[in-house]
């Protein structure tokens, strides 16, 4: 595999030479440029992993909005002088992923590059997965999810709007997509868009795309999602946390079809089935003006209500066996269950739904590859529930060779289980040893800071309380902080 290349548009000599050689030495290609031709570094054959863009060039803002928008997704950071992140507009802050003071510590840069590193792959992985037959994807005997999957066979084909409900991680995305391939408009695309991440200033002209100077920023001309969609689907995401104004805009083109770029009067016809989605009780948001009451009832048409996980544990078998069998088509290992750690599982109240069930299945691929995971491997927070008589009365397993050795390490997983609890969000690129190996040390200093980070985050900076939930004593972490030149 070719390296993952950079992107660094900077004016300022001397940090383009420091940063070149930092990316090189953690494996990277660069490609140093100046921000006036920067333009044709944004080739399709040889994708980038992240643009790093330095302060001080004139016209930054303008800059900075064409190469996020060149950038496509790819993670656009700002590189800024220690002392002026004031200075810089909200605007440009939030079209960057990162914002990064020069000049900055290995510590700090690092995680930030491992995590481009990561964001291309998964974003390859997703790539994968969207071709495989997706309809397949919605696992569950519940009679929920029954009553779901029928559902979907009688709206897919017709080309009304649909509504889907339910908490955060219970699977819309998977009915929305489920509903699109089951639908006409399967050979076109299905265009995702989450209202609640995109700023509200930048929101009209991602759905509806603008016209070359339409604002500070919009140097050329471009599609909105509404276009890309065309003859497919559009997956309006949270749109419950999506602006009033927008909302009037949204029900004009569900009603006449029609739109027009930001900055253009010409009328654009469409021809887009919507799905919208969201985790808010949308009652509620009409009462309380956050949501028009005339837009919801043009969206509920057709409402697919998901229950909680908690609801459903009688799915709570499959979705496990579903999740094994994806990471290990991904190559992201592998691991079994007990008949009584399954019946853990299905105690749990599961507050993040599907998706918490997912991230324990990859924490514990991680932490037992090819092992066997007993209702005493689980984590921490599952040891409150029994499991029952019937299940510990029968033999456990098939597969007694696994038992023995998952037993004669007992005491550390567990131990280590509460470590990768913590990472919640880094699932999957923890415990990889890269091909090119890994310097150990340097790799747990940064875990420790980051540990350390969200302690002093979670406690409000108040040390005493940070090493409490580190378990060290405070003079420990302050001589930590210390060493780390971390800031209070
Ligand atoms: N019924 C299901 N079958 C298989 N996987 C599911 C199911 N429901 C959710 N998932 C998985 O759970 C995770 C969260 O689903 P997602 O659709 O993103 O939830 P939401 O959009 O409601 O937050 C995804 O990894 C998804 O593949
Ligand atoms: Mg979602």
């Amino acid at each position: 595999m070719a390296l993952p290349r950079i992107l660094l548009i900077d004016n300022n000599k001397v940090r383009t030479q420091q940063l070149e050689a930092v990316f090189q030495f953690m494996g990277y290609t660069v490609e140093a440029v100046d921000s006036t031709d920067y333009a044709s570094c944004f080739s399709v054959t040889e994708p980038l992993c992240g643009v790093f863009v330095g302060d001080g060039i004139e016209k930054q803002a303008v800059v900075v909005g064409d190469v996020v928008e060149r950038a496509n997704k790819i993670p656009v950071i700002l590189l800024i002088n220690k002392g002026t992140s004031l200075q810089v507009s909200s605007i440009i802050t939030h079209s960057v992923s990162h914002v990064l003071e020069w000049p900055t510590t290995h510590p700090v840069l690092k995680p930030i590059l491992d995590r481009l590193a990561t964001q291309t792959t998964s974003a390859a992985h997703e790539g994968s997965d969207r071709r495989s037959p997706l309809v397949e994807r919605l696992k569950g005997k519940s009679q929920a999810i029954v009553g779901i999957r029928k559902l979907i066979d009688q709206v897919a084909e017709s080309d009304a709007t649909v509504l889907i409900l339910g908490e955060s991680g219970t699977g819309k995305e998977v009915v929305a997509r489920a509903l699109h391939d089951a639908s006409f408009r399967r050979e076109r695309p299905f265009v995702p868009i989450n209202c609640g991440a995109i700023p509200g200033e930048l929101l009209e002209s991602e759905l509806f795309g603008h016209e070359k100077g339409a604002f500070t920023g919009a140097l050329s001309a471009r599609q909105g999602r509404f276009e890309m969609a065309e003859g497919g689907t559009l997956f309006l995401d949270e749109i419950g946390d999506m602006p009033l104004a927008m909302q009037v805009k949204l029900l004009r083109v569900l009603q006449e079809r029609t739109f027009e770029r930001v900055g253009s009067n010409k009328t654009i016809h469409c021809d887009v089935r919507v799905i919208a989605a969201t985790h808010r009780y949308l009652e509620n948001e009409i009462k309380a003006n956050r949501f028009r009451e005339d837009l919801f009832y043009r969206l509920n048409v057709f409402p697919i209500e998901i229950p909680a996980l908690k609801d459903r544990a009688e799915d709570i078998p499959l979705l496990v066996n579903d999740l094994i069998v994806r990471l290990e088509a991904s190559n992201r290992g592998s691991v079994r269950l007990t008949q009584a750690a399954l019946a853990v599982l299905m105690q749990h109240e599961w507050p993040g739904n599907v998706r918490e069930l997912a991230n324990l299945i990859e924490r514990l691929a991680i932490m037992n590859p090819k092992g066997l995971v007993d209702a005493a491997d689980l984590p921490e927070k599952f040891q409150r529930y029994q499991v029952p008589e019937e299940i510990l009365a029968e033999p456990t397993v098939d597969n007694t060779e696994a038992v023995t050795a998952v037993n004669s390490e007992e005491v550390d997983l567990s131990e280590h289980m509460d470590i990768i609890a913590a990472f919640d969000n880094s699932s999957g690129s923890l415990a990889q040893l890269p091909e090119q190996g890994i310097d150990l040390k340097e790799y747990l200093n940064i875990l420790e800071v980051d540990l350390i980070r969200q302690a002093l985050n979670e406690c409000n900076g108040v040390v005493a309380h940070a090493a409490k939930r580190l378990n060290m004593r405070r003079t420990t972490l302050v001589e930590k902080l210390r060493k780390y030149d971390l800031q209070r």
